[in-house]
């Protein structure tokens, strides 16, 4: 799963993709960006108020405690950019001590309308601020809103929500490497990561009582039955949850029950074996020396990294060298 996920959809790209993954020898696999429909948003959404899924959570605890630290640490930028802002409720804790005494330009980033709609219509009320919605894919919108850079000052970039891990090892260092491209020196970019933690912890938050994850990774395939005229019959798969722990990640499969045969618009039929799984999400898992290791080549400095005291996960503050 090389392809990151924010990347722009068009029905012959996800067909594609689609038709690429389930054809392939050995594991099948499919992207995980696939899995933010509107339904699978709300899912999502409603996975991050699970008692099980603590990384919301403990981002949200992080910047409650340190936000009002980034004016002395990162000064105060004339640009926020957040890649993946969804509805903006990580950056309404941060822009007000931001935006106290300087005008900021606050540019959420995001493939949904609706939740940049949101994000514009709830962060209306914080002083000096003007939001610029950018409906884009995290770095052609990180492109744009570099322009909205006032002369000579800062950017201040957000990465939140432990996004960086869907990204395979090498995908994730080539991200960080573009977003440095995209900023100049003295810029600061805010990165959140979910650390290594025991097993039954990490493995709870995606394999939760309620079954909303399930619901979550089935809703891939629901997605390419309405979007592709597939036939998935989604009561003959199984969501599954594993912790691999010589990659330090989560990974989430869809295990097909039977032997079967599903056809996707006619256009093409995959096969699956009784059994056989379908790969549909890695999600990796830190020590906090490894983020200062991805950051570093990539031409960051880490001035500092806060770590949540009751779910174990990680910020780092990281300047453009
Ligand atoms: C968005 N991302 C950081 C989530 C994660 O934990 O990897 C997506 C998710 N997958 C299952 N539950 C949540």
């Amino acid at each position: 799963m090389m392809r990151p996920p924010g990347h722009p959809i068009s029905v012959s790209e996800f067909e594609a993709d689609v038709r690429a993954g389930l054809s392939k020898p050995g594991q099948k696999e499919l992207y995980s960006k696939y899995f933010y429909d509107d339904l699978g948003s709300a899912l999502f959404e409603a996975i991050t108020l699970l008692p099980e899924y603590g990384l919301t959570r403990a981002d949200l605890r992080l910047l409650r405690e340190h936000a009002h630290e980034l004016p002395e640490r990162a000064g105060y930028p004339s640009v926020v950019v957040e890649l993946g802002s969804g509805s903006g409720d990580k950056a309404r804790e941060i822009i007000p001590y931001l935006a106290a005494g300087h005008p900021i330009t606050y540019c959420p980033i995001d493939l949904s309308g609706a939740a940049l709609s949101r994000c514009q219509r709830d962060l209306d009320d914080i002083r000096n601020i003007k939001i610029v919605p950018i409906e884009d894919s995290y770095v052609e919108g990180l492109a744009s809103a570099s322009k909205f850079r006032k002369p000579g000052g800062a950017i201040l970039a957000l990465f939140l929500g432990s996004s960086i891990g869907n990204f395979e090892p090498p995908v994730a260092q080539a991200f960080l490497s573009t977003v440095r491209e995209n900023l100049q020196p003295g810029d600061v970019f805010l990165l959140s990561a979910d650390l290594v933690k025991p097993f039954d912890r990490m493995l709870a938050g995606y394999n939760d009582s309620l079954g909303l994850t399930s619901a979550f990774n089935l809703n891939l395939l629901a997605r390419i039955n309405r979007e592709l005229g597939a036939s998935f019959d989604l009561n003959k798969f199984q969501h599954e949850a594993r912790y691999n722990e010589s990659e330090q990640r989560i990974e989430m499969h869809l295990r097909s029950r039977t032997e079967q045969t599903i056809s996707v618009n006619g256009n093409f039929t995959v096969e699956l074996q009784e059994g056989e799984t379908i790969w549909t999400e890695s999600s990796y898992k830190f020590l906090p020396d490894q983020v200062r290791a991805i950051a570093e080549p990539a031409g960051f400095r880490c001035e500092i990294q806060w770590v949540d005291s009751e779910w174990p996960f990680a910020q780092s503050l990281l300047r453009v060298r």
